[in-house]
């Protein structure tokens, strides 16, 4: 019998792969993956601008490309979303790769070391906390408020615990949607700065906000490096194409490129491409207002049917922007076994609080429930189904 690495036997992805399993069956209304409207892909304009790329950019689009990316995009990003939103930064602070997932990786990969600590908002996206259970580390939840992380819970566990790494999802959150404040940004990037913590900042749904006023990345208050930002094209393009973007100090891209070299040599260069070409046409910011509007009137649907459907005392957020809303049912619950039922019995999904928890138990009354893959009259069933299941399992 072969044995796999010890590694392995840490990660277990079982919760992510059943999620995508459920959203399979069309017969389930699934709320469950953070996938865009299949209705919001730019399929036209895509389909032209690889059939550009063939005519002629083709030998290069087909050749090997640099590891750092495509010149192309690296310029694209800088220009179009890096120095809009504040940042004072060169191409050379700026390395393409494949989807945010990619991003996270590298940076655990070029900074944790067995045994390190790492702080994670609590609850948190739960890819990244299996993905930390590879490396080793010791994970701590930090405390959250309506806005996300709380300074003074987040001084102490520095001081607690000499942390080597703060994971934070600053923007419209995965799974809450909350929105972390400009002056906790700033105080966050001052404390990374005063005590050495590597903060990895995982923002792929900032342009994703419906109502409000636009907030800087905490990159933006970084004066000494510390803060590693993690952007992707999954959520405002296409996550088929796989394509994401850090922006790092030069000495910290220098070491995430060799850490590339081995994992995937370069992002697809066809895919950068079209992202070059899609912010190149200055295509962004009108297909960013069509899918803001869509997203928008799904979000309040969802959040209208709640009211009407949920159990009294049910608590949820109602973000500014992104992809979710979090609900805490009240009583005696335990979402994991009622997702069971939803899917078997009322054919609806949702993705339970538990494996978002460093402490499942802590998850047991939540539920994360997503509101753009869904058309606003499956959302409206959806929910329906949702009231069914709580009102003939659930004692509240
Ligand atoms: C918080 C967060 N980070 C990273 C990712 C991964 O994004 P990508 O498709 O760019 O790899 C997701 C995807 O759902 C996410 O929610």
């Amino acid at each position: 019998m072969y044995s796999f690495s010890n590694r392995m036997n840490e990660v277990s992805a079982r919760a992510v792969r059943e999620i995508l399993k459920l959203t399979a069956d069309p017969n389930v209304i699934a709320f469950s993956a953070g996938s865009p409207a299949n209705e919001a892909f730019p399929i036209e304009t895509i389909q032209e601008i690889m059939n550009e790329a063939m005519e002629k950019n083709g030998t290069k689009v087909l050749q090997y490309g640099i590891t750092e990316g495509l010149d192309l995009l690296r310029e694209a990003y800088l220009n179009h979303l890096a120095v809009p939103k504040g940042l004072s930064v060169s191409i050379d602070n700026i390395m393409t790769t494949t989807g945010a997932t990619q991003g996270i990786h590298l940076a655990c990969d070029v900074f944790l070391d067995p045994g390190d600590v790492v702080l994670v908002e609590s609850p948190s996206f739960l890819s990244t906390l299996m993905l930390f259970k590879k490396y080793f580390v010791k994970c701590i939840p930090l405390e959250m408020d309506e806005d996300g992380i709380m300074i003074e819970d987040l001084e102490e566990k520095i001081r607690l615990h000499q942390p080597k790494m703060l994971y934070t999802i600053p923007t419209f959150q995965n799974p809450t949607g909350k929105t972390l404040p400009e002056e906790r940004r700033k105080k966050i990037a001052e404390l990374a700065s005063e005590n050495n913590v590597i903060v990895l900042e995982d923002d792929p749904y900032g342009d994703l906000r419906y109502r409000g006023e636009e907030i800087s990345p905490i990159k933006k208050f970084d004066q000494s490096g510390h803060v590693i930002l993690i952007n992707s094209f999954s959520k405002i393009i296409s996550p088929g194409l796989r394509v994401g973007a850090i922006v790092a100090d030069e000495k910290i891209l220098g070491k995430m490129t060799v850490s590339k070299q081995f994992a995937d040599t370069h992002t697809t260069t066809l895919a950068q491409y079209v992202c070059a070409e899609f912010l190149n046409r200055n295509l962004l910011p009108e297909h960013l207002i069509s899918i803001r509007q869509l997203y928008k009137e799904r979000m309040e649907t969802m959040l209208n049917w709640m009211e009407v459907y949920f159990p009294k005392g049910t608590n949820y957020t109602k973000p500014d922007g992104g992809l979710f809303i979090w609900a805490e049912l009240p009583g005696e619950c335990n979402t994991q076994e009622l997702l069971k039922k939803a899917v078997a019995d009322y054919q609806v999904a949702f993705v339970p609080g538990a494996p978002y928890y460093i402490n499942p138990q802590d998850g047991r009354n939540f539920m994360r429930l997503n509101f753009s893959a869904n058309t606003p009259e499956k959302i409206q069933e959806g929910m329906k189904r949702l009231s069914d299941l709580f009102s003939e399992n659930h004692k509240f």
